[in-house]
């Protein structure tokens, strides 16, 4: 027998089910499926709960039936772990399973109101967004799941009605997919993980428990709350379908996920995953920095409920991968994802121009954190054409990145000379290259896709027994980009991304 170990992958644009060979980054099947996103009005994200968990399902058995032809057993799966998008919100009936509502995704930025309310409540008349971080670690704005939750509770009748009667359940993806596949009503466990948990702005980031002066803000009542767990032990077994009776034993959020996919398993190492959005997350080991530029302070991961927790300063920019998609289905400029770098490259072929564009769609995330930023392109010519806005794309995407290292090399104070890269944009090389001229770093790219998917594996794996995540690492080949440009070069090109920035923020002011 070969132990095999499942991961499930539930991303904010797709899923996956990926099987490992237990202790390596070997895939023996896979399958992935794309999610629908439903936008009710502008700037709200929603998805459906009952589609999420029938994607997964059908990965899940899609999977199974791969791995079956290819002569496998589905006897010689020792464990699944779970992955997700993060913060992304549900709320559900607890005696019928029934969802109260869609999920509202993390990009959703209609609680920008009820963020302003919350400011009101900040002692002294301050406003200050940072009011809270000292205890989670986050600033308030309408990325994390208690503002999110609060809209649910203030807003929707159903929900109201729900928490009186007592049969509310509140959940990020990952609680939801767990209670489910553990036997929802009947019987499903209600639990999250420390790194799903420390998304929510109710978890203290000390203590790692539901913390009550961020509760009693927030107005949430305890009892919707799921219990938190560490990142790797036994939640359960699972219920149903060919997976029946294999333990559920792993859970961290994308994020993270993808931190310990990359092995970055040490203080000093730091990953940026270029998705849909792109996650910078730079380990600090045991040490919590507070950060004064911008950063978040989050926990990484905890290998055990015996073991202490990690932590990571995060870079979160909303808009990556996301900006091509805009390209390509809004202005009709992109015939595909994978034309990007093509075209990108036609830039430089005609005359490079000066267009810079801030796609600050849903405002800015890290360092920023400016909920009323909308989108510029700036620098427009007669002679700029669509490859000079798709190269912009590109580049945008860099200097997010870059603004992130320098506020991490502020509050760290060492200078990053490497930075592991994985996510679906990593496929485009020029931006890999350009990744490293302007931000001036190192870029090294596994040559193995799914970080993600392999560090919730490794840490159900290593729960049953089958994973050594610190004892033994994975050697996974990796192509690198070293930066060509002069720091003269790179400085001049950043300062008119920082000038863009500035017309982006005071846009709507
Ligand atoms: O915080 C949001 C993040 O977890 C979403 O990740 O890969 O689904 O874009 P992704």
């Amino acid at each position: 027998m070969v132990p095999l170990v499942g991961a499930i992958d539930e991303g904010t644009s797709s899923a996956r089910f990926i099987l490992f060979k237990a202790g390596t980054a070997e895939v023996v099947a896979s399958h992935q499926q794309e999610l629908s996103q439903i936008y009710p009005q502008e700037g709200w994200v929603e998805q459906d709960p009952l589609e999420i968990l029938k994607v997964v399902n059908i990965c899940i058995e899609k999977t199974i039936d791969k791995l079956i032809s290819a002569g496998g057993s589905v006897n010689d799966i020792v464990a699944v772990g779970v992955t997700n998008q993060r913060e992304s919100t549900l709320v559900w009936d607890k005696t019928t399973g029934e969802p109260l509502y869609n999920s509202i995704v993390w990009l959703d930025v209609r609680t920008s109101s009820t963020v302003d309310q919350l400011l009101d409540l900040v002692p002294n008349r301050s406003r200050n967004k940072n009011y809270l971080k000292p205890l989670c670690g986050l600033p308030l704005s309408p990325y994390f799941s208690a503002v999110k939750l609060k809209w649910l509770q203030d807003n929707i009748t159903k929900v109201k009605k729900a928490i009186v009667a007592g049969n509310c359940f509140f959940g990020t993806v990952d609680t939801w997919l767990i209670w489910n596949l553990t036997g929802g009503a009947q019987g499903g466990v209600h639990i999250t993980d420390v790194s799903n948990a420390s998304r929510t702005m109710l978890m203290n980031i000390d203590t790692l428990k539901w913390d009550s002066k961020l509760i009693s803000f927030f107005g949430i009542p305890a009892s919707i709350l799921p219990k938190i767990k560490s990142s790797s032990e036994l939640y359960g077994n699972i219920k149903g379908g060919s997976l029946q009776g294999v333990p559920l034993s792993g859970c961290l959020g994308d994020q993270q996920s993808a931190l310990v996919g990359q092995q970055c398993l040490s203080r000093g190492q730091a990953k940026a995953t270029y998705g849909t959005g792109c996650f910078l997350l730079y380990n600090t080991g045991n040490l919590k920095v507070n950060s004064t530029h911008g950063l978040i302070t989050t926990v990484a991961y905890q290998l055990g409920p015996k073991q202490p927790a990690v932590y990571a300063l995060e870079g979160s920019v909303a808009i990556a991968g996301a900006a091509l998609n805009w390209l390509r289905d809004n202005l009709n400029i992109l015939p595909s994802f994978s034309k990007a770098q093509e075209i990108a490259e036609k830039a430089e072929l005609i005359k490079r121009g000066e267009v810079t564009f801030v796609p600050a769609f849903s405002g800015l995330y890290a360092p920023y954190w400016q909920q009323e930023a909308r989108g510029v392109i700036v620098g427009i010519t007669e002679d700029t054409q669509a490859c000079h806005i798709v190269r912009a794309t590109l580049d945008a995407v860099c200097f997010q990145t870059r603004d992130i290292l320098e506020a991490m090399n502020k509050d760290y104070g060492s200078p990053l000379n490497t930075l592991q890269v994985d996510g679906g944009m990593t496929a485009n090389k020029l931006l890999m290259q350009l990744q490293a001229d302007l931000a001036g770093v190192n870029i090294v790219k596994p040559n193995m896709a799914e970080s993600t998917a392999l560090g919730a594996a490794m840490v159900a794996g290593a729960a049953v027994g089958y994973w050594d995540i610190m004892g033994s690492r994975l050697d996974i080949p990796f192509e690198k980009w070293d930066p060509k440009l002069t720091e003269n070069q790179r400085d001049v090109r950043y300062s008119k991304w920082k000038m863009a920035v500035e017309r982006s923020m005071e846009w709507d002011k």
